[in-house]
């Protein structure tokens, strides 16, 4: 039986029945079905792993998981792919740290990865590994014997050649994308800028999404990722009725909620927007007394010391805007650091007047899709978007703004505080046809389809 591998860093095993699915469950949802395999990390660390996968059965997908050992995680996870590979993806050179030894552990998990999935491979499966933890799997799974098809998704940014060059293993992790058939992108400048790579910085012919390099063929397109939008929206509509969700909305006295959620990570633009917070009560003082700033930012990655900085700043920040505008009955800054079930989110969202997504850089933002699938028809909120993160490609009707730009923030906040019902409606309708359009279902089947046409159309995988 021809089966789909899905191979990624995490492998999130569904634990409960009322557990909720994160972003990549959702969105691949629609392979998970009986027969399907999910192979990755197991979480745990242990001195002597074994390269046989541990097993879970649930719904009729197989969980396979590894152990890793605690140092070549480190150099993997901590140096590699979050210290380098992540700031670097993410526009901020100034912050990528290189260690010849942390790119040797990431190559030797991901080589374990593509000897222990060897075990379980059958000649027909078709193997679709995911984000910037497996750049070289393709590689590692070919030397193996592997020759079915294998597609990857990077659901970060892309940069392009005159940035990759910064890092000095950087020809080589275009060459280990090349050694896929497909490759996916959130967006189409993130696919050109890795196709001008391919080109410029290895001599690849390009011709439209085909990259032609040492003899084989592989397709590089843009497949943004989506949200179920239906499914969301219901979830949110039902969130009216959360405890949490009604404490906050009831504690707002009237005020309008502006809403954040984001993992704690520099990337989110998280100082430049509580600094755009209070600029918003310097430009524009009618709103003083007038809204609430919720901002969720679950901890994340604290084992990188530029996480650990930022949650510093960020309690700075929150203390500073605080101190300096709030009055005795009225807090503007409510921040946390922990975590929320979707279902909150949800409903928070549905009561929030503005959605506030401002990432430095961002490869979708799925919060921006969500923000708009919760909201209701009859009084929508207004949702600000980076025009850095990949969803504002297609959400074009948000009010798109310069992240760096505190002002134009605060001006956007304005913007959306004073919007007539009409506007907002109408920018509301154009939205949400499109997160109900490029839905979870769709990215899943239109990079399914084009995985399996590369292999139908028998297009050289292998390199003679
Ligand atoms: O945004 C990239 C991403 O890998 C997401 O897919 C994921 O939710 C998030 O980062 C979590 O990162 P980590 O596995 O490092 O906690």
């Amino acid at each position: 039986m021809a089966r789909v591998i899905i191979v990624s860093n995490r492998v999130p095993i569904p634990k409960s029945r009322g557990a909720s699915a994160g972003g990549l469950t959702v969105a691949l949802r629609d392979l998970l079905t009986p027969g399907t395999v999910w192979f990755g990390w197991s979480g745990r660390l242990s001195a002597d792993p074994s390269l046989q996968p541990a097993i879970v059965e649930a719904r009729g997908v197989t969980y396979a998981t590894i152990d890793l050992k605690a140092e070549t995680y480190r150099g993997f996870y901590v140096g590699f792919a979050n210290g380098t590979l992540w700031p670097l993806l993410h526009f901020r050179l100034g912050l990528m740290q290189y260690r010849q030894e942390d790119y040797d552990d990431y190559l030797s998990v991901n080589r374990l990865f593509a000897e222990s999935l060897r075990t379980m491979l059958q000649p027909d499966d078709t193997v679709w590994a995911h984000d910037y933890h497996l750049v070289p799997f393709a590689r590692m799974l070919r030397q193996q014997g592997f020759r079915g098809p294998l597609g990857f998704f990077l659901h970060v940014p892309f940069v392009p050649p005159s940035m990759l060059e910064a890092l000095p293993v950087g020809r080589e992790l275009v060459a280990d994308l090349c050694a896929y058939d497909l490759v996916g992108f959130q967006t189409e400048e993130h696919a050109r800028d890795f196709r001008d790579c391919a080109q410029r910085l290895l001599g690849a012919t390009v011709r439209g999404e085909w990259v032609r390099l040492n003899g084989r063929s592989m397709r590089a397109f843009a497949d943004p990722i989506g949200i179920d939008a239906e499914g969301f929206h219901q979830e949110a509509q039902r969130a009216e009725n959360d405890s949490l969700v009604k404490r906050v909305a009831g504690s707002l006295a009237g005020r309008a909620l502006a809403i954040g959620v984001d993992r704690m990570d520099y990337s989110k633009g998280l100082p430049q927007r509580f600094e755009a917070y209070g600029r918003l009560f310097e430009r524009h003082p009618e709103h003083r007394r007038q809204v609430h700033f919720l901002q969720i930012c679950p901890r994340s990655r604290e084992e990188v010391d530029e996480y650990r900085k930022l949650r510093i700043e960020l309690d700075r920040l929150t203390g500073r805007i605080n101190g300096r505008f709030s009055e005795f009955d009225w807090t503007p800054l409510r921040y946390s650091a922990r975590a929320a079930p979707r279902s909150t989110l949800a409903g928070l969202y549905r009561i929030g007047r503005i959605g506030l997504v401002t990432p430095l850089r961002d490869g979708m933002n799925l919060v921006a899709k969500e923000f708009v699938a919760a909201q209701s028809d009859e009084d929508p909120g207004v949702l600000v978007l980076s025009q850095f993160a990949g969803a504002a490609q297609e959400l074009t009707e948000a009010l798109i703004i310069n992240p760096f730009d505190p002002d134009a923030i605060a001006d956007a906040m304005h913007h959306a505080l004073i919007m007539p019902a009409p506007e907002r409606k109408e920018r509301h309708q154009a939205l949400k046809e499109k997160v109900f359009r490029t839905t979870a279902q769709a990215y899943c089947a239109r990079f399914m389809d084009a995985l399996l046409s590369i292999k139908a159309q028998s297009i050289p995988r292998v390199a003679a």
